[in-house]
C-alpha cells in the first residue's frame, strides 16, 4: 500500500471530538471520524456522552434532535436515548408491555486539556488517558488556538507538522532561518526529533526573539527544537519559552480536523512588549504559515492521489520515521482487528463521497 492516503489511523486511541467550551449544558454535535458520524451530547448536569450517531428506528442522524435532561432526542419520531445509548422513551408508546430493548452504540469519553475525547472503536482495556496540557495552562503561559479543517490526509498534515525543513515553504514568515537535526528516536509508539534552529535579524526573527525574552543584541541565536509524534498526536518545543500541541480528528482521506494550542512563556518586564508583539506574530506569522501548510496539503493530496506508486525521497529521517509510524501502525490495527471494510469507510472514500 504505497498512497499514503490508503493509510488510516488506529481507531483504538483517543481522538478529539471538540473543544469543551464548543459543547454547551443540553447541546449536541456531530462528530466525524473516517467516514462514520458520531454525535457527542452534554447532559444538563455538564457530564458529556458519546453515541453512534444514528437512532435505531430508522437511522436519523440523532445531533438534529435535542437534548432534553439527560437524554438525546430523535428529531424524527421523538424516541429518546439515555447516557448509554439504551432507547428510554418513545413519545407515543402505549403498549402495556415495556419498550422494546433498543440501543445505539456508545462510546468512551473523558473531558481533558479544553477538549473532549472519545475512542471510535472501543478495545479493552482502553488506551491511558488523552494528553495532559494542564502545565501550561494559565500561570506564566499564555496561549491561542489555531484549530482547523485541513482538506489533505492526516498523513499528509502529521508529516508536515514533524518535518521543519519545509522552511522553504515559508521563507517570508518562518522566525528561524538555519536548522540541524541533532537526534532522532523512534519506537512502535513514538517519534522524537531534536532539530536546533537559529533565528537571525528578519522581521519574524526578531517578532520571536522578543517573544521568547531572547538576547536583542546579539546577531543570531539558537534554540533547541524538539518535535514528538506520540501516535496519533504531535507536539514540539521551542526552547524554553514556546509549545504547540496538534491534535488531529481524520474525517477522511482528504480531511482532517486538527486542534492547535499554542503557548508561550511571559516573561518578566515583557508584558507591554508581548501584548503588541502577539496579535502580529499570530496573525502576520503563524496565521500566514497555517495558510501555507493548507495550500501545500492539497498540493501534496494530489500529488499522491494521481502519482501513489512513483518513489518519494525523503531525506529528513525525521519525516521518514514519522510516515513508517503511521504506516506500521495501521497495518498492526489491520492484522489484529480485520480489513477496514465498510466499519470505517473514509479510509477509502473523499470527504464529499464519505457517509
Ligand atoms: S428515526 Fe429516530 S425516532 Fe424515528
Ligand atoms: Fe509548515
Amino acid at each position: 500500500m504505497s498512497n499514503l492516503c490508503d493509510i488510516g489511523v488506529d481507531p483504538r486511541c483517543w481522538y478529539p471530538a471538540c473543544r469543551s467550551d464548543e459543547l454547551g449544558p443540553e447541546q449536541a454535535r456531530e462528530v466525524r471520524f473516517l467516514g462514520r458520524s458520531f454525535v457527542v451530547f452534554r447532559d444538563v448536569h455538564g457530564a458529556v456522552h458519546c453515541l453512534d450517531n444514528a437512532c435505531a428506528h430508522r437511522r436519523v442522524a440523532l445531533h438534529e434532535g435535542e437534548v432534553r435532561d439527560c437524554r438525546i432526542v430523535c428529531p424524527y419520531h421523538g424516541w429518546e436515548y439515555g447516557p448509554d445509548g439504551a432507547l428510554a422513551r418513545i413519545p407515543y408508546w402505549e403498549e402495556e408491555a415495556p419498550l422494546p430493548r433498543l440501543r445505539v452504540r456508545s462510546f468512551p469519553v473523558v473531558e481533558r486539556s479544553g477538549l473532549v475525547w472519545f475512542v471510535p472503536e472501543p478495545a479493552d482495556p482502553l488506551p491511558p488517558q488523552p494528553p495532559d496540557t494542564s502545565q501550561w495552562d494559565g500561570g506564566e503561559w499564555f496561549s491561542f488556538r489555531q484549530d482547523r479543517v485541513f482538506p489533505n490526509h492526516y498523513g499528509v498534515g502529521l508529516v508536515n507538522g514533524m518535518d521543519y525543513t519545509h522552511f522553504h515553504l515559508h521563507r517570508k514568515y518562518q522566525p528561524w532561518s538555519r536548522l540541524r537535526l541533532r537526534d532522532l528516536e523512534s519506537d512502535e509508539r513514538r517519534v522524537f526529533g531534536a532539530y536546533e534552529v537559529t533565528s537571525g535579524q528578519s522581521r519574524a526573527e526578531r517578532t520571536l526573539r522578543m517573544l521568547l525574552g531572547s538576547d536583542r543584541d546579539a546577531s543570531t541565536v539558537t534554540y533547541p527544537l524538539e518535535v514528538y509524534y506520540d501516535y496519533p498526536h504531535h507536539h514540539a518545543r521551542l526552547g524554553d519559552g514556546m509549545v504547540v500541541w496538534a491534535f488531529f480528528r481524520p474525517e477522511s482521506r482528504d480531511r482532517v480536523a486538527v486542534y492547535i494550542t499554542l503557548y508561550i512563556k511571559a516573561r518578566r518586564g515583557t508584558r507591554r512588549l508581548r501584548q503588541f508583539a502577539e496579535p502580529f506574530f499570530r496573525r502576520l506569522v503563524l496565521a500566514r504559515i497555517q495558510e501555507q501548510d493548507a495550500w501545500i496539503g492539497v498540493r501534496e493530496q494530489i500529488a499522491w492521489e494521481t502519482r501513489p506508486d512513483e518513489p518519494r525521497c525523503e531525506l529528513n529521517p525525521v519525516a521518514a520515521a514519522a510516515e513508517r509510524l503511521l504506516r506500521s501502525r495501521w497495518q498492526s490495527y489491520v492484522e489484529e482487528a480485520g480489513p477496514p471494510g465498510d466499519r470505517w469507510p473514509g479510509v477509502r472514500l473523499a470527504h464529499g463521497a464519505a457517509r
